[in-house]
Parts: C-alpha cells; structure tokens; sequence
C-alpha cells in the first residue's frame, strides 16, 4: 500500500468524536476516497484510528501530526496503514522507519529531503506547500531530485489542487477542505459524499 497512489486528495481530519469517525470516513469511501488522514490533535484520534481500522478494511486510514517516537508506536497499535509528520528530526525518521509502516515525513527544504533519503525512504509530505513555494518549489525539488514524491499539504484549496496534481514529482495532495468541522459536527455525510466524489475526480500526472 502506497499512501501516494490511493486517491488524489487525502483528506486531512482532525476528530473530537470517535463516534464520529466510522460514518465519516464511511462518506469519505461513497464518495471514491479511500484513504483517510486522522491527526493526533484530539483525544478522540487513537480510538478513532481503531475504529476505522476494524470496521472499514477498504479505507487506509493513517495518523497524521505524528511529532513524537511514541506518537508513531501508539498509532502503530491503533491499526494505522500509514504515518505522516509534519516535520522531521533524526530521532522522529528513526522511529517512522521502526514501525516497518508507509510513511509520509514532513519536508520544505532540500536538506530535510535529504536527512529522509538517508533514512531510506522517498516519499514525503510537502509542509506547509503553499508557504513554502508552492508548485514552483516542487518544480525546484524535481531536477537535482526526481525520484522523490511529494503529497504537498497545507493552504491548498479545491481551486489549486489541480495544479499541484500537474506536477511530476506529485502523487497526491493532502487537504482539509473535505472534512470542514462544522459538517462534521453537523453529521452532514451527504455533504462529505460529494465533497469527497468531486476530489476523486481530480486528474493526477502520475496515476
Ligand atoms: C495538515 O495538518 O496537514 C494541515 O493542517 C492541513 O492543511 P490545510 O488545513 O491547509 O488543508
């Protein structure tokens, strides 16, 4: 399982209700996304990550805003498919790479993708892609380093998606545009549906 190859858009969530995560991310598939980002902001992520997990084998559900070794053992435990930071540091790559785990380190320099690459691994997140340069950055990144793929994340919006997803060196983009926390709270999972049906349909360059 490659978290870059799922869907064009993984939807980045933050939960405050456990009870909440299985319709969500049940919408989330109806809609043709099949992959599901739950960051570790909320009390409610862990049980939320396990519920996914046991009930919903056709989603990859992952842990986002892992920051800490422990963070990447807990949500290992939870039942996560895939682990994302949002920044990296020697100690943090150790552990991502522990867990044997797919998994997306957070970069915005070339000499964090570089630390990654000696920690073997080629796939990263792009973090945070619109301050940080954007799809003129990636573009930067593709010539001394095209064999690295990117999910840039941050500040990208159904209208700029697209020209991220032009890119090369871009497997998908991360957003939280499809999980708005008033539609969450709302229990709105028509509205993720098709939130979730027009991200799907988004061109990739590389699929
Ligand atoms: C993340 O954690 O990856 C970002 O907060 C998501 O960024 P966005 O809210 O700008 O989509």
């Amino acid at each position: 399982m490659n978290p870059l190859d799922i869907s064009p858009v993984i939807p980045v969530v933050v939960l405050d209700d456990p009870g909440k995560a299985v319709p969500l991310a049940r919408a989330l598939l109806d809609g043709g996304i099949g992959i599901i980002e739950v960051t570790l902001r909320s009390a409610a992520a862990l049980p939320a990550i396990e519920r996914i997990a046991a009930e919903l084998p056709d989603m990859a559900v992952g842990a986002g805003t892992i920051l800490t070794p422990a963070q990447a053992a807990a949500a290992t435990s939870a039942g996560a498919r895939f682990l994302v930071s949002p920044g990296v540091t020697a100690t943090l790559l150790q552990a991502l790479a522990d867990t044997g785990l797919p998994c997306l380190p957070g970069v915005s320099t070339v000499s964090q993708i570089l630390t990654v690459l000696e920690h073997g691994m080629t796939d990263m997140k792009f973090f945070p892609a619109e301050s940080s340069g954007g799809t003129k950055a990636l573009q930067s990144f593709n010539g001394p380093l095209p064999h690295v793929r990117f999910c840039p994340t941050g500040g990208i919006t159904p209208a700029t998606a697209s020209d991220y997803l032009a890119l090369p060196n871009v497997g998908c983009v991360g957003g939280s545009w499809l999980t708005p926390d008033s539609v969450i709270n709302d229990a709105d999972w028509p509205r993720i549906r098709r939130l979730a049906a027009e991200a799907a349909a988004l061109p990739r360059a590389t699929s």
